[in-house]
């Protein structure tokens, strides 16, 4: 297929784009806007065509938009501690851009595949979401991941625009930016850092390796109905404390170095996606967490070429500002 993957730079993003390269050979034209998160590092020598704009910027999306079979949008602010502290661009991005990208496939004709997230259907203390449960976002974040889902449904049912929705649960693997739960204790652990925790870390997450959700969403693409939302779950759920302790293990750090903070506001205390649906359609995932943690913490030891860059720069600033006070506590 000829397609056109927004926000390809980032973390998900580049890591679908591997795969369709590797096993698919896809052609690929990436537009991104490339913000603190998306980075051209993420694409090194993979042949792919590259526009740098934002969804938003209508008449580049027109251009890169040509001659393509589909539209797959990674592209989106996604980290809840951002969405808290600056909800701007989170509306821009997710509300007009993702409308921008409509309206080019609708002129295009093309299939659109919008990237979202389990945490629109907000929290779950037991059993799992299904794509027939109410859309309920606690987060500036979710809230307008949410607004987006809608507007695509939309699209399908006033414009008959062939739309698709996949919902990821909590992705880790290679190339995440490190303000996200585990590359950001991967890589304190392996600096002798203090791990902040937030509350009381119960919090449970479903972890889903990065290459499974990038499958994933390549065999929607491909075998999916139109209108429809498909849920990708990982194969296990874990709450934070225990993932943070099996990192300081991998790590060989020291159990000393957690701290527990004050917690996130609205803090979502569960997710859990049922994937029944994504199932029938032939798709698994086949890396359980354990191994998968293992794989990551070994990457991010192998690769301080991609980190060390980020750590020494405006990273710094951010980190100061979401931790700084939590920690002197
Ligand atoms: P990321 O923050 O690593 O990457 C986002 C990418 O989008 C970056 O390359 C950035 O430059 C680009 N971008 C941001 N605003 C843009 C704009 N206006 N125009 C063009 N490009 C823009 O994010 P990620 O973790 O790779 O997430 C990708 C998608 O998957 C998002 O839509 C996210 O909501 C969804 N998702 C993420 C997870 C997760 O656990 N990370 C889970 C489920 C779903
Ligand atoms: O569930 C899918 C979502 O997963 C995606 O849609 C989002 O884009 C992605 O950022 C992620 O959201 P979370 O808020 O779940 O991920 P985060 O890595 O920020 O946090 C995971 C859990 O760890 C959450 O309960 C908050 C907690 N946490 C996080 C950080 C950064 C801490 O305890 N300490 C921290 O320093």
């Amino acid at each position: 297929m000829r397609l056109l993957v927004c926000g390809g730079a980032g973390f998900i993003g580049s890591n679908f784009v591997r795969v369709r390269l590797r096993d698919h050979g896809d052609e690929i034209v990436v537009l991104d806007k490339l913000t603190y998160a998306g980075r051209r590092e993420n694409l090194a020598g993979l042949d792919v065509g590259f526009v740098h704009a934002g969804i938003e910027d209508a008449p580049a999306v027109a251009g890169a938009i040509d001659g393509v079979d589909a539209v797959v949008n990674f592209a989106a602010e996604t980290h809840v501690d951002r969405s808290i502290a600056e909800p701007d661009a989170f509306v821009t991005t997710h509300a007009v851009g993702t409308w921008v990208l409509l309206e080019a496939a609708r002129a295009a004709g093309v299939r659109y595949l919008q990237v979202s997230t389990d945490e629109v259907y907000g929290s779950i203390e037991d059993g799992s979401f299904t794509e027939s449960s109410p859309l309920a976002p606690s987060s500036p974040y979710s809230a307008t991941k949410a607004g987006a889902d809608l507007l695509v449904s939309s699209y399908f049912h006033t414009f008959n625009l062939p739309t698709l929705i996949c919902r990821g649960s909590n992705n880790y693997g290679p190339y995440q930016y490190p303000e996200k739960l585990i590359p950001l204790m991967v890589l304190n652990a392996l600096h002798g850092d203090r791990l902040p925790v937030y509350g009381d870390g119960m919090q449970v997450r479903n972890w889903l390796y990065v290459e499974d959700f990038a499958r994933g969403i390549g065999h929607v693409l491909e075998h999916g109905t139109p209108g429809e939302a498909y849920n990708v779950g990982g194969p296990d759920e874990c709450p934070n404390i225990a993932v943070v302790k099996r990192i300081i293990e991998l790590c060989g750090a020291d159990e000393g170095l957690l701290e527990y903070v004050t917690d996130r506001p609205g803090h979502d205390r569960r997710y859990s996606l049922g994937s029944e649906k994504v199932r029938a359609l032939g798709w698994e995932a086949r890396t359980n967490f354990d191994e998968g943690l293992e794989q990551t913490v070994g990457w991010y030891r192998d690769n301080p070429a991609w980190w060390e860059p980020i750590r020494s720069g405006d990273y710094r600033e951010y980190y100061e500002r979401q931790y700084g006070s939590r920690l002197e506590e």
